[in-house]
């Protein structure tokens, strides 16, 4: 691992103490309905993204899986799935939360996919390749990715993306134009490449969820309805979209 590995993998091993949603989404969501909002969005999105693309019982990679979040709801859907991810200490969480299930767990070095050649019928990954600030870097990432996957299997990945290209996180995480998005998954040979703008990071809304002020009977619809609005505006001039990206191998 080089040094920017090094303070990826330090920076998600310190959070493994926390909540395991909280650890993987937002630390700073105390009360978790903010976290599961999110893990709800995440989990109903890629349920119907891969309904249509895959057959049950398909086994699929959960790329950057940290605790497990979402390949547990995968393999309730009936997909095998392998998780892999840079720090040791989430994935501890995830071989804990998804024991009896239908999954198992690879350390990466983050660089790197140690999966055979068109062994998955499917990727996916939620908010990881924003962790792989440099364009090379994701771009080869990407491509080792490509080829774990038999020819014409999907990659989805939710990935956040703003007007601007913005560095945060003292420089652990990039959020790219949707046009970069793009270019990485067509530079590492993806085709057919797809977008939804799925919710913007400040909807007027979230507040209300992160407090206990929306119902969990009314999350659904508000999805729905946080999903319709970027259809007209795009992403926000002043704010970041979390955009489903989808491809093919
Ligand atoms: C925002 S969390 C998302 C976790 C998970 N995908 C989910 O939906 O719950 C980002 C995850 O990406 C992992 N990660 C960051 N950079 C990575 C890399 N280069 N290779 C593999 N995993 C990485 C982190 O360890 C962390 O678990």
């Amino acid at each position: 691992m080089n040094e920017f590995y090094d303070r990826q993998k330090a920076y998600w091993d310190s959070l493994a103490t926390l909540d395991p949603d909280a650890s993987i989404i937002d630390p700073r969501d105390k009360r978790g309905y903010k976290n599961a909002y999110l893990a709800q969005m995440r989990d109903s999105t890629l349920r119907e993204a891969l309904g249509v693309r895959v057959s049950p019982g398909a086994t699929l990679l959960d790329y950057g899986c940290g605790t497990g979040s979402a390949t547990i709801a995968l393999t309730r859907l009936g997909y095998s799935v392998v998780g892999a991810d840079l720090s040791t200490s989430l994935l501890s969480h995830a071989r804990h939360r998804c024991g009896d299930q239908r999954a198992l767990f690879v350390a990466v070095d983050g660089r790197s996919v140690p999966l055979r050649d068109h062994s998955m019928d499917a990727a996916i990954a939620y908010g990881v390749f924003c962790y792989v600030t440099d364009e090379a870097e994701a771009t080869a990432l990407l491509a080792g990715i490509r080829k774990t996957l038999i020819p014409g299997s999907p990659l989805l990945i939710i990935e956040q993306a703003r007007r601007h290209r913005t560095v945060c996180e003292q420089g652990l995480k990039v959020q790219r134009t949707t046009d970069q998005w793009r270019g990485l998954l067509a530079g590492a040979g993806f085709k057919r490449i797809g977008q939804a703008i799925l919710r913007h990071g400040r909807f007027p809304t979230t507040p209300l969820i992160r407090h206990g002020l929306v119902p969990r009977g009314a999350w659904s619809a508000l999805m729905r309805a946080e999903r319709a609005i970027p259809r007209i505006t795009g992403v926000w001039p002043w704010d970041y979209a979390d955009v489903l990206f989808s491809a093919e191998a």
